[in-house]
């Protein structure tokens, strides 16, 4: 029968007959797969592991800095790269959803083809692929996946030549969760939501300016932190906030403003095929609506999206 020690144990031994003393690259993305597989790794060849984490300007507030002290209270020897302003500048004045995504996907290459060509004498490249991952022809979950979807794009990064080691790869979900458990990774890190690799790009429903992303943090932070407090998290498969290209009238004091409308979206569901949004309490909605508008500069409506998944999709971009 299958058990998390059993396979902890297994799999370090293989890994450390597979690997002996050579080094692997890994990119670690916060989310719960690399962070998982890193470990896993780590146990068996330690500081051999070189793992990078990107900060492409898109992640949650205070995201960046909180997982990599995470990470780095793992004993990972892991680098942090402020890549912030080259997404930026690749996503300058870009609407389009498909091309927000291949602009990221493209910068995140460069980026980590830079940082791994000086990490020497690299043999491997570790990837959190997981089960799911290899069953289904695209996939959408990290920056493995970002690598996947432009393996065909004209010629290979330098990393890519490098053998491909997945430890996970016979794993679900839930079986990487209960390794991760074992492993003693912070349940901060295992029980997160899942996050799209393209970030709050794809929560903009306009061009990306640091000024958007930076309200849309706000608004996210309180969103999440009040699921948080409210004990809802875990009750959500998913959840995070749309920046809306719209704006509305409202009136503050004597005022009328003309200021930006916020979506928020939770949905429950079970691998994010389908998914039905979250009927989470009126008052909590109402709480989080009169936070948000009383705090962040720049939002004057808050809606709620009560759209499933089909038709409509979790993210709107
Ligand atoms: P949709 O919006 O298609 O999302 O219902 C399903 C799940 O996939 C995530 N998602 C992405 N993840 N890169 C990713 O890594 C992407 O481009 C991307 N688009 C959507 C989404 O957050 C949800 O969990």
């Amino acid at each position: 029968d299958w058990t998390p020690d059993i396979f902890v144990e297994t799999t370090v031994e293989e890994l450390k007959k597979k690997l002996g003393e050579e080094k692997v690259i890994l990119g670690l993305s916060g989310g719960v797969d690399s962070s998982v597989a890193a470990m896993l790794i780590h146990r068996a060849i330690g500081k051999n592991l070189h793992c990078i984490f990107v900060d492409n300007g898109l992640l949650r507030k205070n995201e960046f800095h909180d997982v990599l002290a995470s990470y780095r209270g793992m004993g990972l020897n892991v680098k942090g790269v402020d890549a912030k302003d080259k997404f930026y500048k690749a996503l300058h004045g870009v609407v389009d959803p498909e091309a927000k995504r291949k602009a990221i996907g493209k910068v995140f290459i460069d980026v980590f083809d830079e940082e791994a060509h000086n990490i020497e004498g690299a043999k491997w490249l570790g990837q959190g692929t997981i089960y799911p991952d290899v069953i289904e022809s695209v996939s959408v979950k990290g920056p493995s996946a970002t690598i996947k979807s432009h393996h065909n794009v004209g010629g290979l990064p330098d990393y890519m030549k490098l053998d491909v080691v997945e430890p996970l790869r016979t794993l679900f979900k839930d079986e990487v969760r209960l390794v991760g458990n074992t492993l003693g990774i912070d349940k901060n890190i295992l029980g997160r939501h899942p996050f799209p690799g393209p970030g709050l790009a794809i929560r903009i429903l306009s061009d990306i300016t640091p000024e958007k992303i930076s309200i849309l943090q706000e608004v996210d932070h309180i969103f999440i932190k009040g699921l948080r407090d409210r004990d809802l998290y875990d009750e959500v498969w998913q959840a995070g906030a749309m920046l809306l290209p719209v704006q509305s009238v409202g009136v503050m004091g004597d005022e009328r403003t003309y200021e930006s409308v916020v979506s928020l979206r939770a949905v429950s569901s079970v691998d994010g095929m389908t998914a039905d949004w979250s009927h989470l309490p009126h008052d909590f909605l109402s709480d989080i609506s009169n936070e948000i508008i009383n705090k962040v500069k720049g939002v004057n409506r808050v809606v709620y999206d009560i759209s499933s998944k089909p038709p409509a999709t979790i993210e709107w971009e």
